[in-house]
């Protein structure tokens, strides 16, 4: 998927958003800039102020204007969306997964690699965690069909449909109602074949491309047995284009509850796992907490075209303006997105840098996060000083 290097210079957008996004992205952009030089590469970064601030200010989530100029950067970096100021679900599927529609990044690539020196909550035994969720990045419960209805003035759900995704559009009715009147909630799920043979073949040639231990292997993350119509299409979708076109690939299916209560014993447990969106959004939070936390987990988004690059957290309020970020997640993110460009020589300098850095800090020069005391800035100072 990545583009080879073809340039000595890079137009990357940036979203730094909301909470500890500007904080971590600080750093991000520090260390990108740094490795990409050290292969004679210079970045013009794009910035962009959407988020909360902007939208109570502005009263407006994300221009088009904005989307069309992005469109025509190298890549995106992106902090968090979302504040507790704003209602749930308005900046995250205004801006978020507006994005990742609007350009069609139908990948999420979530890495869960333990860290030297950072503390597992199971123990490893001495060995180390490298799983990777691919998560179908679209569709399922994401389209974003439904709302509120009934109790009163109408008690039936009817919406029109005019949908653009990738490879397909969806126009029509949905209608539903509820009798007796009561109010009641809505909120339709849709995998299509082409949404999900595309994200299969794509995890199919990452585990292939992985080496030997997960050569063989592929797990479907399913949930079947509830909802046969929408997780039993994804399985068997992705079990048919593995079986026809992966044939080496020995492949197994395991519903949601099961993975995380094997997970939670073994972490080791699984190489590739291939998820239905909502399911991998949950699946790699808690990935992301067995490799160690929030705040070493990089993410990708994938598309054919603008590809964003983004930590697994969010805007962590709570911790927003403390300098207790670890801002390791963002910067893994840059190295994500350096590879992507084509720059692997960069973004292994990224990564060496991350480790060298915990390999040889004491424990007071480590992220709060690891019960050091060092601050979002101290910890992006002390990883670019040895790049
Ligand atoms: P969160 O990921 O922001 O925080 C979960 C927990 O992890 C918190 O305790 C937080 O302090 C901790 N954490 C997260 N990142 C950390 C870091 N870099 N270093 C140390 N600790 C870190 O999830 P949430 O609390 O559910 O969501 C907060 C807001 O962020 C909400 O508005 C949510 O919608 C939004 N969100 C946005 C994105 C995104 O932009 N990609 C992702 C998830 C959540
Ligand atoms: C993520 C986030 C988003 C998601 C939210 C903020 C819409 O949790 O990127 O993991 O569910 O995809
Ligand atoms: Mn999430």
């Amino acid at each position: 998927m990545s583009a080879q290097q073809e340039k000595d210079k890079y137009r990357i957008a940036v979203i730094a958003g909301d909470g500890i996004g500007p904080e971590v992205i600080e750093e991000a952009r520090h260390m990108t800039e740094a490795a990409a030089s050290l292969e004679g590469v210079s970045i013009e970064w794009m910035d962009y102020p959407f988020g909360a601030a902007y939208y109570l200010e502005k009263n407006e989530i994300l221009p088009e204007s904005a989307l069309a100029e992005m469109g025509k950067a190298d890549a995106l970096l992106l902090g968090a969306i979302g504040s507790p100021q704003v209602k749930p679900g308005i900046l995250e599927r205004g801006i978020l997964l507006k994005l990742r529609f609007v350009f069609d990044q139908y990948i999420n690539l979530r890495p869960a690699k333990s860290l030297p020196n950072v503390p597992t909550p199971v123990p490893l035994g001495g060995k180390t965690m490298d799983s990777v969720v691919i998560r179908e990045n679209t569709e399922d419960l994401y389209m974003g069909l439904g709302g509120i209805y009934g109790g009163g003035c109408e008690n039936s759900f009817e919406t029109s449909l005019d949908l653009e995704r990738g490879g397909y559009s969806l126009r029509g009715k949905l209608s539903l109602s509820v009798s007796p009147d009561m109010p009641f909630a809505v909120q339709a799920a849709l995998n299509t074949r082409h949404g999900v043979e595309r994200i299969t073949r794509y995890a199919c040639r990452t585990a292939i491309g992985r080496g030997e231990r997960d050569k063989e292997r592929i797990t479907i993350v399913t949930k079947s047995n509830a909802a046969p119509a929408l997780y039993g299409f994804f399985e068997d979708t992705a079990r048919s284009v593995i079986e026809e076109k992966y044939p080496s690939l020995k492949c197994e299916a395991v519903n949601v509850d099961a993975l995380c209560y094997h997970l939670v014993r073994d972490p080791l447990a699984y190489g590739v796992l291939l998820c239905p969106n909502l399911f991998g959004d949950i699946v790699s939070d808690l990935q992301a907490g067995l490799a160690g936390g929030m705040g070493t987990a990089a993410g990708a988004n994938i598309g054919d075209g603008l590809s964003m690059f983004e930590p697994v957290h969010g805007s962590a309020p709570d911790i927003a303006g403390t300098g207790h970020a670890n801002p390791i997640a963002a910067i893994l993110s840059g190295a994500l997105l350096l590879r992507h460009l084509g720059l692997k020589k960069s973004a292994d300098a990224v990564e060496k840098a991350v480790n060298k850095y915990l390999e040889s800090s004491p424990k007071n020069e480590l992220p709060f996060e690891f019960g050091g005391g060092f601050s979002c800035r101290e910890v992006g100072g002390a990883i670019l000083k040895r790049i």
